[in-house]
């Protein structure tokens, strides 16, 4: 007989008109790995929001450890030891890491009347480095680490309780290989203990390796459990999207590009961690960019967009230096940064404000007038090509779910027809259904001419579209290599180290 730790039982959510979870079952084991898949807007966070108490279901039983369980707050899901790493940014950047980490608990550190800083941040420190972490500390201001730190602060907040249950809502993606270990290793930990981990992931084949048991959510309804025996990869597939998918989604072609240089970097170097870098995109290339996540290139991203200040070097399109994003867009260069919620998005207005603002000037305006209608069909093109799930183009960014965000940081860009695109990792979050969608649209982009910066921590993605790939290694190129030449993972990956 299998040990349930936690049972859900007929949970039933809505958000106003979107009903996000419809009759959901869904048993975790002792011992297990338990991974939760779906397309984007299937209602996995939502169900994992629910367990963690973030979000009230509208109705549903919930037994944990053989027990009716009825939390009323986050707080009290976690101190009857449920966790969540939540998807989006879990941290509050004005305050320091030690506060984030002990939030609500303060009361822990305090005499009575002041709370002991110095006492929490010590506790920090040990929390950290009990799960391998010395980098990071708790004094240190929360705003000054980079969106990877800040989710090793969120996995060491819910590991700090020794929880039964941990639940990592897509935490891997935004990891890098040594944050990757970081969080598997938990995992493992909480295995060997007799207790229980929920993953939330887009990569079927991580999914496939690390779990025991899958869950695969469709429009809020579960289309299947399956047992490890029983993982298949297009059975999977399909069971999330509804539809047959074909193994190979990228692109098969070996294509040439033109000659024409249409966006150069003569060694450049940055205050951070990129150091005379040179390099030209040219027109109809898709150029890819990878490297460990320290390598720089993330920076060099920034850097090509006029985003990111230069000790020395420069940037230049037709003829002109990129100094600045005003620049950059107005020579026709698109951004599609990494961290979405802080770089890409305004989350607080919606859907169609954030699609319709970086081609008003081209898209929207005619003759000097401001057209409405003009602005509702150019949105509505771009939600329909990329299937954003929205109730209205009014809904409000912040109710998207992950990989909607997503989509619209790249309707946005999509829209105004640049020249130039730079990805900074543009399928994070994506479901493979869109990926796919993602993947021709890029295509289509290098035919009509248009070039492409991809700068990606997906080797497959990496090899699969680009023309080039360069590897950056400690800030600097450490090697390029050609489509042609028939590149391997394990070629990119040597060369990272
Ligand atoms: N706070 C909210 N307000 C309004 N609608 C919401 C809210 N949270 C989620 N939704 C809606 O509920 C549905 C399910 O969203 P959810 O975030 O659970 O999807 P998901 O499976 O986690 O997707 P992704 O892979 O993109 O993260 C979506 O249609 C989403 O727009
Ligand atoms: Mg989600």
């Amino acid at each position: 007989m299998p040990q349930y730790l936690l049972k859900c039982e007929d949970v039933h959510k809505s958000f106003g008109i979107t009903k996000a979870l419809d009759g959901v079952d869904f048993c975790v084991e002792r011992g297990k790995i338990h991974g939760l898949i779906g397309e984007n807007g299937s209602g996995k966070s939502t169900l994992a929001n629910i367990i963690g108490r973030i979000y009230a279901a509208d109705k549903g039983k919930f037994t944990l450890r053989g027990e009716t369980w009825t939390p009323k707050s986050p707080q009290e899901a976690f101190s009857d030891g449920v966790s969540i790493i939540v998807q989006e940014t879990g941290t509050i950047l004005s305050i320091t890491v030690a506060e984030n980490l002990f939030l609500g608990r303060y009361e822990e550190f305090s005499d009575g009347f002041i709370v002991n800083a110095g006492k929490m941040e010590k506790a920090a420190d040990q929390i950290l480095s009990s799960i391998g972490v010395t980098s990071i500390y708790g004094s240190q201001m929360t705003a000054r680490l980079n969106m990877q730190q800040r989710k090793i602060v969120e996995i060491a907040k819910a590991v700090s309780n020794d929880p039964d249950l941990l639940i990592a809502d897509e935490t891997s993606n935004i990891l890098s290989e040594e944050g990757r270990e970081i969080l598997f290793r938990l995992f493992d930990k909480q295995i060997k203990n007799n207790k229980s981990v929920v993953t939330i992931t887009h990569n079927i084949e991580e999914a496939m390796e690390l779990c025991d048991t899958l869950t695969i959510l469709r429009d809020g309804k579960v289309t299947a459990t399956l047992n490890k025996e029983e993982f298949d990869e297009n059975r999977i597939k399909s069971l999330m999207i509804g539809r047959e998918i074909k193994d190979s989604f990228y692109r098969t072609d070996n294509d040439e590009y033109g000659e024409e240089v249409v966006l150069r970097m003569v060694d450049a170097t940055s205050l951070r961690d990129v150091t005379r870098v040179s390099l030209e995109l040219h027109k109809g290339e898709i150029l890819g960019i990878g490297g460990l996540a320290e390598s720089g290139m993330h920076t060099l991203g920034k850097m090509l967009f006029g985003a990111e200040r230069l000790a020395c070097g420069k940037v230049e399109c037709n003829g002109k230096t990129v100094d600045s994003p005003e620049t950059a867009v107005a020579l026709g260069i698109a951004y599609i940064s990494k961290d979405r919620d802080v770089e890409s998005l305004a989350a607080s207005t919606n859907v169609s404000a954030n699609i319709a603002i970086t081609g008003t000037d081209v898209n929207v305006i005619s003759k000097f007038i401001y057209s409405v209608k003009k602005e509702k069909k150019y949105v509505l093109d771009q939600i329909e090509r990329l299937k954003i799930k929205v109730n209205s183009r009014f809904d409000k960014v912040s109710s998207l779910s992950g990989g909607n965000k997503q989509k619209v940081a790249f309707a946005k860009w999509f829209a105004r027809d640049c020249q130039i695109y730079i990805m900074d990792c543009p399928t994070r979050g994506i479901d493979i259904g869109v990926k796919q969608e993602v993947y021709r649209m890029m295509y289509q982009l290098k035919q009509q001419g248009k070039s492409i910066v991809l700068i990606g921590e997906e080797m497959a993605e990496l090899i699969g579209m680009s023309d080039r790939i360069i590897i950056l290694k400690e800030g600097r190129i450490s090697r390029e290599f050609r489509r042609s030449e028939g590149v391997t993972e394990d070629k990119l990956i040597h060369s990272m180290f």
